[in-house]
């Protein structure tokens, strides 16, 4: 039985995500449907379509109480919207249905499991959650929320756990073809750790062990874990809280995780050989995985920083939106990231330069401009015996309003600053990120759509983006440097209509 909750928000999503007129959203990045999303939720493959869930408000552009957005794609790019499939409707889950994952079942149903909350006390502040693991199961349209519930709850929780910091179950087969269930938890010295618990039929849950513990290494509670094989290794993403920034690796503030290490099936032990941050921009967090058909491992993650939402004014018509979709790899014990392959297939009007000398005067090249845009540059010393200062390109430009994207060889440091986008809100507006390799050569792809940037440095070594919510008016796109340079630049214009 759908509840009148969720068939008000189906109802009201419909006709608000109408009156969003399509310039007003990405050309190809996921917006919810009406008001407010954060983190991907359910992220799977089934029936022959992607299906994308979204941490979802849909009655404002704030954050509130949590339901769960729905969008289906082909290819990752081209999202349909389908209604609204869950909403705070239950006991367990009044103050809101947070995230968590799906998998299909062997009956073919599709079965979400996600974290139910319920303030228990509200005189004390921050109030008191009650946060336990619940499940709902459907045709990929329509979800039932199981009598069962909640399936997972404070009784499962190792000595110490906490029963507030309980969420974000991921669920995953097991080697052993069990169904194996992650979830975040903040242990007794304050920090996270994720716990795994397993089952035979996806339905009763038992408690297995702790599969990884911060140790308040990186951040305090960690949030929103994948889990998963990838080159021979196995990977483990989450998003810490309160980080301490940490050299050029680690910013404060909410942040990603990547551990890579070996995971031992029978013990279900993970042993962590490397760590890295995995987006160096200002805005990702919170992404979940996929697995293509022919065997790609494809990330999403929320493109926006909880320290910095205030940047979208809350009178917006939407707020939050999904990143890229990457394909992942490791290679020289690190993560790699590219823009997935099936973007290539929106490229029109290829404009290319080469050798192009750059130096103090702003150049503007024909046909360099826009605000859906894949372009790929090199930068090089016009003298390879000397240097130069720095190399600035300026994008979403016009007037004074640009972002830039700023490179300084003498640190090989690389500068996102959209402080002069047209933000209102002093908020986190600038990030750098340690290049390699780049002295010789800088390389990078920039995919810009409407209201993002995502720059991919060094074939996808390292990645940074941000929101920028610019006019889409402001397309100009310029190149300057202290001191001369060679630049190469390829570019392409993307549209989601050459389908
Ligand atoms: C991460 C997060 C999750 C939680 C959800 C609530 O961004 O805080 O831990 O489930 O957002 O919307």
């Amino acid at each position: 039985m759908i509840s009148q909750m969720l068939l008000d928000a189906r109802r009201y999503e419909e006709d608000a995500g109408n009156r969003i007129a399509e310039m007003e959203r990405p050309a190809f990045h996921l917006t919810p449907r009406a008001g407010w999303m954060n983190d991907p939720n359910g992220f799977c493959l089934y029936k022959g379509q992607y299906h994308l869930f979204y941490q979802y408000y849909p009655y404002a552009s704030r954050w509130d109480s949590m339901h769960w957005g729905h969008a289906v794609s082909s290819d990752l790019l081209h999202w349909d919207y389908l209604p609204a499939a869950l909403a705070p409707d239950r006991y367990y889950d009044q103050n809101g249905v947070f995230s968590g994952s799906a998998v299909e079942l062997p009956d073919g149903r599709l079965l979400i499991m996600y974290t139910g909350v319920r303030i228990e006390d509200r005189s004390v502040h921050p109030y008191r959650d009650v946060q336990t693991q619940c499940l709902a199961v459907g045709d990929g349209i329509d979800f039932e929320k199981d009598g069962r519930n909640p399936v997972i709850d404070e009784n499962g929780l190792p000595a110490g756990g906490s029963r507030q910091d309980f969420r974000d179950p991921k669920l995953i087969r097991l080697p052993d073809g069990r169904f194996g269930a992650l979830v975040s938890n903040r242990a007794a010295d304050g920090s996270g750790q994720i716990l795994l618990y397993v089952s035979t039929d996806a339905f009763t849950w038992t408690y297995e062990g702790v599969l990884a513990a911060n140790h308040n290494r990186f951040g305090k509670m960690w949030e929103c874990p994948d889990f998963f094989e990838l080159d021979g290794q196995y990977v483990l993403l989450t998003s810490p809280q309160d980080m301490l920034p940490k050299g050029f690796e680690y910013q404060g503030g909410n942040g990603t995780l990547c551990l890579i290490g070996r995971y031992d099936e029978t013990s279900h032990t993970f042993t962590e050989e490397k760590d890295q941050a995995v987006d160096y921009g200002i805005d990702f967090y919170a992404p979940q995985t996929v697995l293509t058909p022919d065997g790609r491992r494809v990330m999403i993650g929320w493109m926006q920083n909880w320290d910095a939402v205030a940047v979208r004014e809350e009178a917006a018509p939407w707020a939050g939106q999904m990143s890229l979709p990457r394909e992942l790899h490791i290679r020289d014990g690190r993560l790699w990231q590219w823009p997935i392959r099936e973007l290539d297939a929106l490229r029109q009007d290829k404009v290319q330069y080469e050798q192009v000398s750059v130096g103090s005067e702003r150049l503007y090249l024909p046909g360099i401009s826009g605000r859906c845009v894949d372009m790929e540059i090199r930068v090089r010393p016009k003298d390879p015996d000397a240097s130069y200062g720095k190399f600035v390109i300026r994008f979403a430009e016009e007037g004074e309003i640009c972002t830039s994207i700023r490179f300084r060889p003498s640190e090989s440091t690389l500068k996102i600053d959209r402080k002069f986008s047209g933000s209102r809100r002093a908020v986190l507006h600038e990030r750098r990120c340690f290049v390699e390799n780049a002295k010789e050569e800088l390389r990078m792809r920039i995919i810009l759509d409407r209201y993002s940037c995502e720059i991919f440095i060094d074939g996808g070594r390292k990645v940074m983006s941000a929101a920028l919510y610019t006019d889409p008016s402001a397309e100009k796109i310029s190149f300057r440097a202290d001191g001369e340079v060679l630049m190469d630049v390829t570019k392409y214009a993307l549209a989601v209509d050459s389908r």
